[in-house]
């Protein structure tokens, strides 16, 4: 993929030396909880998660353009569909991290709506769908600032936590997002 950029941040492909600044944010308790994962215990946890972030379609690191390192990371995944009603459509998954120093100053939904810009103004996206656990209410204020409509909830079983969620669902169509991205 591409890089974007924003005010704050540039969206880029990983790159093998961003696995120090990954292990800063992917150790830390209460990060990859959120989004299904365990806190990685050591360097080599986090190298075996980078390089599959590295050969797999989809994984962007989220550089802080002020602080030169990577603060986060955004992920585009094909995956079956939430609902039916898709068929023919081109639709994606969107899933996102950010380090713990950094939340609360918006940059998360500046990164998501330059993505969601992307793939529906240039990559002829139909639908993105994303989903948070229902405890997650930072998240869900990200996803409600970026005009995802919620369709539903369910259980999300984290092989990884050994843990059933329940998880609220989420769809963004292109008709919505042309709506909601003339207010940002
Ligand atoms: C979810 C996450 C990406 C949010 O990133 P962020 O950059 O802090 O998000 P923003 O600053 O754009 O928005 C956060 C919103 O949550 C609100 N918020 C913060 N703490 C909150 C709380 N305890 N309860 C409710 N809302 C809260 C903020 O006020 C803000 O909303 P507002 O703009 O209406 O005031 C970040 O917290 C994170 O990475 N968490 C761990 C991983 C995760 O949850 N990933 C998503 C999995 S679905």
């Amino acid at each position: 993929m591409h890089t974007l950029e924003t005010e704050r941040l540039l969206l880029r492909p990983w790159q093998m030396d961003d696995l120090e600044d990954f292990h800063d944010y992917a150790r830390v308790e209460g990060v990859g909880e959120a989004a299904g994962w365990p806190p990685h215990n050591t360097l080599k946890d986090t190298e075996q998660v980078l390089k599959v972030f590295m050969a797999t379609e989809g994984h962007l690191a989220i550089w802080h353009k002020a602080d030169q390192k990577v603060i986060g990371s955004l992920g585009v995944h094909v995956r079956d569909a939430t609902e039916p009603g898709h068929e023919g459509k081109k639709f994606r998954h969107l899933g996102f991290v950010l380090a713990k120093d950094y939340w609360g100053q918006g940059l998360m939904t500046e990164a998501v709506r330059c993505l969601l810009t992307d793939w529906f103004e240039n990559q002829g996206l139909d639908v993105m769908f994303c989903g948070h656990f229902d405890t997650n209410m930072r998240s869900q204020r990200v996803v409600e600032k970026c005009g995802f409509e919620k369709i539903g909830e369910g259980p999300y079983e984290s092989k990884l936590l050994r843990r059933t969620f329940n998880q609220y669902r989420y769809k963004l169509t292109k008709a919505q997002y042309g709506r909601v991205s003339q207010t940002w």
